[in-house]
């Protein structure tokens, strides 16, 4: 498929006004995306575990406006007005209008709110940007009259990837490649395609807790962490390197080896802050606390032969995978070592999830 494909034809229907919500989880990716083309086309391709519980619920109502003329919309957090969200708001109408044309004819009432607490540092963007492409695509149904359920997601994938990247990685479960990759049948650089193959029992229901280290805004945005890969003096190898985590990734996922799991996630999050720290100018997300917490996780790791591992975002906070299994022994392990590392000592306790739903 080709960009152009996603342009839709004349709308047989017409609507005056109507309201969506939908919920979209977060996703965390296990080989990470971090680069980019214009048009928001990834560099390298990257696959996610989607989450069930850190969900984004959104709830858009419209209106037929007297005259197309400007985007018209307002954004509400939790019940209160957040003009400081319009901006990219504005960029992601602005990126998607060609393909969802119907904008500039209603006024947009949008209604969020996050499972997550507000400002835990944990991006809303990818559980945001979905939940809020999903709700443009209910109304492009009603337009269209009918849409198969697969085109559906797809465009609204597609939709999700012009808002934040990873955003087209959050719609559907429990594990999603984005970015075309010759061993992945299906992948494709413009949407999130649910991973194909066979995965092991040992990755059912996999954990990951989410230690909150730092709750402030981040000092870097993705957005400007990607535009650093340009002219980055390891960013070939880099995306090379990704590409061949990936295919090795299809082997450890159907043989539910777990050492080789760890070896490849933990590589790719620390080579994701080693991309941030060798950029120019550098810069470190990291903080002591996520140190503190990683050689923790290894000194645990020796010491029990756990199968526990970390990844990270870009940020401070630790992500701490492991297989159902260990459920018990891990998180007395996370209350009793690392919740001290945590700021006022939260974490969000999430498990490998099936995707966004129409609410
Ligand atoms: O979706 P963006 O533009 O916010 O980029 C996020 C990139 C990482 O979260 C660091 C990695 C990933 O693949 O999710």
């Amino acid at each position: 498929m080709i960009e152009k494909d996603f342009i839709p034809k004349p709308y047989t229907n017409s609507i005056e006004n109507g309201s969506v919500t939908w919920s979209s989880p977060s996703n965390i990716a296990l080989v990470k995306y971090w680069g980019k083309k214009a048009h928001q086309i990834p560099e390298n391709p990257s696959i996610s575990f989607t989450l069930n519980n850190c969900k984004t619920i959104t709830n858009l109502s419209f209106t037929t406006k007297e005259k197309e003329g400007k985007f018209s919309f307002e954004v509400y957090l939790d019940g209160e007005k957040k003009d400081d969200f319009k901006p990219k708001i504005e960029t992601f109408f602005n990126r998607v209008e060609l393909y969802v044309p119907f904008l500039r004819n209603y006024h947009f009432k949008i209604e969020t709110s996050n499972t997550f607490p507000h400002s835990s540092g944990i991006a809303s963007s990818a559980s945001g940007m979905s939940a809020l492409a999903l709700c443009l695509m209910s109304i492009e149904k009603e337009l269209k009259g009918d849409i198969l359920e697969v085109d559906f997601i797809k465009k609204a994938s597609f939709l999700a990837r012009l808002g934040s990247g990873s955003a087209c990685r959050s719609l559907e479960g429990d594990i999603v490649v984005w970015g075309s990759h010759d061993k992945i049948n299906g992948s494709s650089n413009l949407f999130g395609v649910k991973y194909p193959y066979t995965v092991h029992q040992n990755f059912k229901n996999y954990q990951d807790t989410i230690l909150l280290v730092d709750k402030g805004e981040k000092q870097v945005s993705s957005t400007v962490g990607h535009n650093l890969m340009h002219g980055h003096p390891f960013a070939q190898e880099r995306f090379k390197q990704a590409d061949k985590n990936l295919s090795d990734c299809i082997t450890i996922l159907k043989d539910g080896d777990l050492d080789k799991f760890t070896a490849l996630v933990e590589s790719e999050a620390l080579t994701l802050h080693a991309m941030m720290m060798t950029s120019m100018p550098y810069f470190i997300l990291m903080k002591p606390n996520t140190l503190e917490i990683i050689n923790k996780i290894w000194a645990f790791r020796n010491k029990t032969n756990s199968k526990v591992c970390f990844t990270l975002d870009a940020g401070a906070n630790v992500h701490v995978l492991y297989p159902e299994s260990e459920s018990m022994r891990v998180l007395e392990f996370i209350k009793n070592e690392l919740v001290a590392y945590c700021q006022n000592g939260q974490y969000i306790c999430d498990v490998i999830g099936l995707g966004a739903n129409k609410l």
